[in-house]
């Protein structure tokens, strides 16, 4: 019998910041630990995910092995043998089911997914790759029967459509894919009380992202620490006051609190009972950007001690099992449609 699967990925269109490492990395490892025999692990780098916006492609090759680096700082552990990395597009059949569902999947849906409005707003030139970007993700999980997939709060919505899309086709064909699990119980089973949503330093009415253009408001994983403490200190706040844990009125100091507990590890309700009602927002600054300067450090020298042929040895030994297994899935539904008789 295989085992469940647990599955995520990260574009390599820039740096990994953290909220990228908070909002996903950081749970699958975690998964990955909790339940070491009980699930298959499966992270990749989505790299044909990586230009739906536009990018200086000299650098994705790159980007995609850095990548790969930092999945093992973060503690993936390679030796699980039940855990596997490697590149989207070195398992040609992601590309393969995406084709076939794109036919079962609605010009609406797409529409409505609010990551295309976001990425797509004002922008001359929009390509069909952003608009169809979720089939791609939808394939990405369907491909592996990935029970769970721990994102961050934007690909919620992707992850339902996955599902939607799966049941769909079951529906038409018969027991073809195995949904990905409702978002409630996605959210039990990572022991968290809802997906994490890091914001902009500068701007906190928005995520934390790897395409804003200007980086001042992201913590990237490969800042210096010097950097990074800048940038929190400098972080926008608002003229209130008085510390609350309150994004509608106060984002960019809660933003700040829940940095602060994720770093620390200390509860939400502790670093909030810690801060709350201090009238000057200086000391949490300070002390944000501490956690923050020590995480990185720590980080970056792990990154800087990655066994690289133990990983190489890895990515080449998943990426020939999970073409196997990608191309096993792929085969029944080419089976179903009608393109095989095998
Ligand atoms: P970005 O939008 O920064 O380019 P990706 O789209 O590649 O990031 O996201 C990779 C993973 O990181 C996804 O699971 C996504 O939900 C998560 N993620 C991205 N930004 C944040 C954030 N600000 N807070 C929490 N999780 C995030
Ligand atoms: N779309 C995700 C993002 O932009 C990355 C991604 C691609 C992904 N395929 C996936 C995440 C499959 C989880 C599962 O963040």
């Amino acid at each position: 019998m295989s085992k469940p699967v647990i599955l995520t990925g990260l574009r390599a269109n820039n740096d990994l910041h953290l909220g990228n490492y908070l909002g996903a990395l950081l749970p699958i490892v975690e998964l990955q630990k909790a339940y070491a025999g009980e699930y298959q692990v499966n992270l990749f780098v989505p790299d044909l995910h990586s230009f739906t916006t536009p990018i200086d492609h000299s650098k994705l090759y790159d980007q995609t092995m850095h990548n790969l680096k930092i999945f093992v700082a973060t503690g993936l552990n390679l030796d699980d043998k039940d855990s596997y990395i490697y590149r989207q597009s070195y398992i040609p059949a992601h590309s393969e089911l995406t084709v076939i569902l794109n036919c079962f999947t609605y010009m609406g849906e797409l529409s409505r997914m609010t990551q295309f409005k976001e990425k797509g707003q004002g922008k001359q030139g929009i390509s069909a790759g952003l608009f169809d970007y979720p089939v791609l993700m939808a394939a990405d999980i369907l491909l592996y029967g990935a029970k769970y997939v721990p994102v961050g709060a934007d690909q919620t919505q992707h992850v339902e459509l996955a599902r939607d899309i799966a049941i769909r086709v079951n529906n038409k064909f018969g027991e073809l894919f195995t949904p990905p699990e409702p978002e409630n119980a996605q959210i039990e089973f990572a022991n968290k009380q809802q997906r994490l949503r890091i914001r902009d330093l500068v701007n906190p009415e928005k995520k934390m992202s790897k395409s804003d253009e200007t980086g001042k408001g992201v913590i990237f994983l490969g800042d210096s620490p010097e950097i990074a403490s800048k940038k929190i200190v400098g972080s926008t706040t608002d003229s209130i006051g008085s510390v609350n844990y309150d994004y509608e009125k106060q984002p960019g100091i809660s933003n700040l609190l829940d940095i602060f507990a994720a770093l620390s590890g200390e509860s939400i309700e502790s670093v909030i009972s810690k801060y709350k009602g201090q009238s000057q927002y200086g000391q949490l600054k300070k002390d944000v950007a501490e956690v923050v300067s020590k995480f990185l450090s720590n980080f970056q020298s792990k990154l800087n001690s990655v066994d690289e042929s133990a990983l190489l040895s890895k990515l080449e030994y998943s990426e020939k099992t999970m073409n196997h297994t990608a191309n096993h899935t792929l085969l029944n539904v080419q089976n179903a449609v009608g393109l095989r008789k095998e």
